[in-house]
């Protein structure tokens, strides 16, 4: 089972094990982390669900839609490492994956 290191917005890293298939989102949901607020429920309308991804992971996830980028730019926290954490579905491959819930807009 992936791995998922989140870390929240007062900077504490937790380590949670997130069942293949499910978003980013929605591991970071079901581990209690209220402040993702994730609005749109994952429709990709809100951008409420904005991380930023390690770095070092950026590369390794799949490129985003053009719906996201619009909604990222919605976004005054919006940078290099911003993602909808909605629209990255967890796999095996993103095992250790680091996300930091992105300020609040
Ligand atoms: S939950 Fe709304 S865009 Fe991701």
């Amino acid at each position: 089972m992936p791995k998922l290191v989140i870390v929240n917005r007062a900077g504490e890293e937790t380590t949670v094990d997130a069942a293949p298939g499910l978003s980013v989102m929605e591991a970071i949901r079901d581990n209690g982390f209220d402040e993702l607020l994730a609005l749109c429920g994952g429709c990709c309308s809100c951008a409420t669900c904005h991380v930023h991804v390690a770095p070092e992971w950026t590369d390794k996830l799949p490129p985003m839609s053009e719906d996201e980028n619009d909604l990222l730019d919605s976004s005054d926290h919006r940078d290099e490492t911003s993602r909808l954490s909605c629209q990255v579905q967890l796999t095996d491959a993103l095992d250790g994956l680091k996300v930091t819930i992105a300020a609040e807009d």
